[in-house]
Parts: C-alpha cells; sequence; structure tokens
C-alpha cells in the first residue's frame, strides 16, 4: 500500500473522483482545471481514491465556486452573522445566558468575490475570555472536522443530532472556526482568481477576516486572542501569527491582542521533520533496523531540496523536493503496512481509517444549511483544488516567523500526540529545539516535566519562558479528539501562562 504524504499531514484530503456537479447545485463543473500539475495529478487520483474511503467522506465538490447571480447568496457582503438554532442534547454546563452561537459569511475585501465562512461560539464561560481561532489543515480541509470531532461545543450523534461536549475549547475561551483558504468548507468564491498559492495571500485573507470581525464585535477587540490548530495549520500559523505582528506595528487597523500561537502535530519546518520519519519509525517498531538504513540513505537528498526550495521559492524546485522527500514517508508506509498513520495504534478496518461522514451528513441537510445561512453552497470536507493551489507551499519552512514573535511576547506553544506518524512529535521536538531565539540555550537545557491532568500523568512538557513543548501520551494526530480532558486542561492553563 503506498499513500502519498501529499493525502496526509494536511490531515484529510480529497481529491478528483467526487466531482460531478449535481443538478440544483449551483458549483462549477470542473473546478480542478485551477492548478492541476500533470507531474502529480496520475498518481494523485489513485491515490486520493484510496484516501477518500479511508476517511469516509465524500465532497461532491473540490472547491465552492458559485455563479454571480446565485440569488440564494446575494445579501453576502461585508460580515453576515446568523444566530445558529439547532437544538443541542444534553447540558452545556453553562452559567453564561443566551450563548452566542453564530454562522457567518466575510466577504474578503482583497478578492474578485471571496466569502469565508466560520463559526462563532462565545464562551460557556465568561464573555472576558480570550478570543481564540482554530484553523485546520489540509492544505483545503475544513475547520468544522475539528469542530465536530475534536474541540467544538457540540459532537453530532449517530442520529444527526447535536450534543454538548464537555470539552469544547468554547469552556475557555470566545472560539472561531474559520474555512480557509478561500473555496474550503463552506467558504465559496465567485472567481477562481481568489485561489491562494502562497502563505502571503492566505495571511493576508486571515488578516482581513480578524479586522471584519472585531469590527463586528468591538466587544471582544480587547480580550487576549490566540491562534491555535493542526496539521498544515503548521504553515498557516507562523504567517497569519507574523501578518497581525506586522499590522499592529505599523497600525494598520484595529490593534489584535495577539498573546499567543499554540500547533498541535504541525508541519512547520519540512526539511528537519523529514529527517525524522526514519527515527520515529524504528522507535516505534514500524520498520526493522535494515529497512532503517535503507531509508535513511534518503533524507539528505530531501534535506539538500528542502532547503532549496526554502531559498529559491521556485516552484519547480519546491515541488521537486516535495517528490524527494515524500519518498522517505512512503517507504515507511509500505513496509508498515496497514497501520494508521494518524496514529499508529490503530490499523485500518478495511477501506476506514476514521470515519467522519457524520459531518458530512449533518452538514449537508437542507435544514441544518438553512440554519447556518448557507444557501445553496455544499459543504466541501477537504477541497481538492484548494488543496493543488498550495502544492509548491508545502516544502517551505515556516519557523523563521517564530523568534521574533517570541522576542515580541508572544507565547509559542507546539504539542504533538505521541503516537502521530505523520507529523510526529520526534520532528516537531527538534525543530522547537533549533529555533533561533534569545531562550534557545536555556530552553534545551530545560528539564522535561510531567504534564499531569486530573492526578495522572498524560504528557510530557519541555518550557521555559514562553517557548514550550508538550508531547502528548495516547493520542494521535488529532489530539483533542483522543485526549479531550488534556487538549482543553492545556489551552486554559497555557494561557493562563500556568502549563506547569
Ligand atoms: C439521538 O441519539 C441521542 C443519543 O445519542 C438520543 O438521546 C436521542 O433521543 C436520539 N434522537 C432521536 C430523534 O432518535
Ligand atoms: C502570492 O500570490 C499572489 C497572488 O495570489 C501573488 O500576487 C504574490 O506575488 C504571491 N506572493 C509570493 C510571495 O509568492
Amino acid at each position: 500500500m503506498e499513500l502519498p504524504f501529499s493525502f496526509s499531514c494536511w490531515l484529510l484530503s480529497m481529491f478528483v473522483l467526487f466531482l460531478s456537479a449535481s443538478p440544483g447545485l449551483l458549483c462549477a463543473r470542473h473546478p480542478p482545471e485551477l492548478s492541476l500539475r500533470a507531474s502529480s495529478v496520475d498518481t494523485a487520483k489513485g491515490q486520493a481514491e484510496m484516501l477518500i474511503r479511508r476517511l469516509n467522506l465524500f465532497p461532491k465538490h473540490g472547491i465552492n465556486l458559485v455563479r454571480d447571480d446565485d440569488e440564494s447568496l446575494q445579501s453576502v457582503s461585508g460580515i453576515v452573522e446568523k444566530q445558529v438554532e439547532l437544538r443541542i442534547l444534553g447540558d452545556p454546563g453553562s452559567s453564561v445566558q443566551d450563548l452566542g452561537h453564530h454562522a457567518c459569511y466575510y466577504r474578503l475585501p482583497h478578492t474578485v468575490g471571496a466569502r469565508m465562512f466560520y463559526f462563532f461560539f462565545e464562551s460557556r464561560n465568561s464573555k472576558d475570555d480570550p478570543v481564540v481561532i482554530w484553523l485546520t489543515g489540509g492544505p483545503g480541509c475544513s475547520s468544522e472536522l475539528a469542530l465536530f470531532y475534536e474541540n467544538g461545543p457540540y459532537q453530532i450523534t449517530g442520529n444527526l443530532s447535536l450534543e454538548w461536549n464537555d470539552y469544547g475549547w468554547d469552556r475557555a475561551s470566545n472560539l472561531i472556526y474559520v474555512d480557509q483558504p478561500t473555496g474550503t468548507g463552506f467558504s465559496y468564491s465567485t472567481n477562481k482568481g481568489d485561489i491562494r498559492t502562497n502563505e502571503t495571500s492566505v495571511s493576508n485573507d486571515l488578516y482581513d477576516f480578524l479586522q471584519g470581525f472585531f469590527e463586528a464585535h468591538p466587544e471582544f477587540s480587547g480580550n487576549d486572542f490566540y491562534i491555535t490548530g493542526e496539521s498544515y495549520a503548521g504553515h498557516y500559523i507562523p504567517a497569519f501569527a507574523s501578518r497581525v505582528h506586522q499590522g499592529n506595528i505599523r497600525k494598520e487597523g484595529i490593534h489584535i491582542n495577539l498573546k499567543g500561537i499554540a500547533i498541535g502535530n504541525g508541519l512547520t519546518n519540512p526539511a528537519i521533520q523529514f529527517k525524522a520519519f526514519p527515527d520515529f519509525a524504528l522507535a516505534n517498531k514500524l520498520i526493522q533496523e535494515s529497512d532503517y538504513d535503507n531509508i535513511k540513505a534518503l533524507v539528505p537528498d530531501c534535506v539538500k531540496q528542502a532547503n532549496s526550495c526554502d531559498s529559491n521559492g521556485d516552484d519547480e524546485v519546491c515541488l521537486s523536493a516535495y517528490s524527494s522527500c515524500i519518498n522517505i514517508f512512503n517507504s515507511i508506509v509500505k513496509i508498515a503496512g496497514n497501520v494508521n498513520y494518524y496514529d499508529i495504534r490503530k490499523t485500518c478496518q478495511g477501506q476506514l481509517c476514521y470515519d467522519f461522514s457524520r459531518a458530512d451528513s449533518f452538514l449537508n441537510q437542507d435544514t441544518v444549511k438553512k440554519a447556518l445561512g448557507v444557501g445553496n453552497i455544499g459543504w466541501v470536507a477537504c477541497g481538492v483544488a484548494v488543496y493543488e493551489a498550495l502544492q509548491a507551499d508545502w516544502m517551505k519552512n515556516y519557523d523563521k516567523g517564530i523568534p521574533t514573535l517570541l522576542e515580541s511576547g508572544i507565547r509559542v506553544h507546539i504539542y504533538a500526540g505521541e503516537e502521530d506518524l505523520i507529523c510526529n512529535w520526534l520532528g516537531n521536538s527538534w525543530w522547537v529545539n533549533e529555533i533561533k531565539w534569545s531562550g534557545r540555550k536555556q530552553f534545551l537545557a530545560a528539564p522535561i516535566v510531567p504534564f499531569n491532568v486530573g492526578g495522572a500523568k498524560t504528557g510530557e512538557l519541555k518550557e521555559h519562558g514562553i517557548l514550550s513543548f508538550l508531547k502528548v501520551y495516547k493520542a494521535g494526530h488529532l489530539v483533542p479528539m483522543d485526549q479531550p480532558k488534556a487538549a482543553l486542561q492545556m489551552l486554559k492553563t497555557w494561557m493562563q501562562g500556568k502549563l506547569s
């Protein structure tokens, strides 16, 4: 079995196979003409087919492109928020009356016709809690996957009702989930030129969105603000945080009270993280000693090419780096067999590694779409066109912006479920050790201390000042899904500066 890295780290990516438009939907019929590159498509197709089955997700489209005259969407300009009225089972455990749950569109200003969809959940604890934004990876996967399977206020039951999640991150924050980059989830555009190809554009859109959000919610603009996310968000988050920081320095708009960033099982520094694959795989007995030497021999070329992608930035160089590095991952997965590479404790059962089909069924119901105010737009769990458009971004290194954030007092927290292969804790710990900041020596010398949740040792923490690294036990790629209580405690104590 051969699964490409390209359909993985960037959790849950969907591809070219289920794109024929159904009648009644106004989405583009052949979206992936956007920036498909011949080099990757042929193999991508077969591998995508396999992966789609493995995640049990079936988006009808590769992206949401709509016609200008779609009447169901004409009212969307500026910000449009809608109080969500969905019945939720169980007890919110909330002291807050009149919980605000909003589903919203924001008209992105620096685009031809893009609208970014987001959910905004006011804190179940207090409106004075920090504002936290969550970004799912992909690239191209909807943040609703995290909302319903990881850290949102509610989860979807077997009969497609909603029930309160005791460990939703809205218990400690005013929580935003955005569908981005444009084309992901319920986000859409009238023009395919709005599809983003680099982190500069991605982070500019996110910055514009924050400006629009705080303009609409001035009562929250003084709150502390944190950026969080997972997987490919290891790219988005440092770029976005740097953009916010610059905007603050240049006094571009509303000051964003950015206090910290947290990345879970992310891909941030590919050259270092790919180097860690053979070591992680051997230590976890996914490969033998004899395989190790062979696979390790692939590392120098990958590192060399990734570094030249990063310094040169040319698309061709970056795509070639990608091919070289992907070899390392593919070789391991080939030997490891049907292991779930998001959680090596698990195997894939038949065709399925994870089953996220409830989100697909739930969000595409007419009653739900009406409650969310999304018109005729269908929910795209993971968008192939968004993914393909960012192909040359994959091998670039995004840890370079982090020293500036640290020196400016912005907290940086990197965490990783220890059972994830694809964005494993080892590679993440290596790049964190390499961050060139004033506290580096002390960070390297800092002791590893237990991270306790309810009296049980749930992970290992290393920190110095405002940089922290947490390895979470008994968790794969999706830490808040596997260890919900630990993840909520992590968020809460980290924001209070009391992780240890
Ligand atoms: C759906 O399932 C939940 C528990 O999972 C149950 O409480 C509820 O009554 C069920 N609703 C319907 C309509 O069957
Ligand atoms: C990023 O993409 C935009 C188009 O969306 C382009 O104008 C810009 O030059 C690109 N920036 C970089 C750094 O590649």
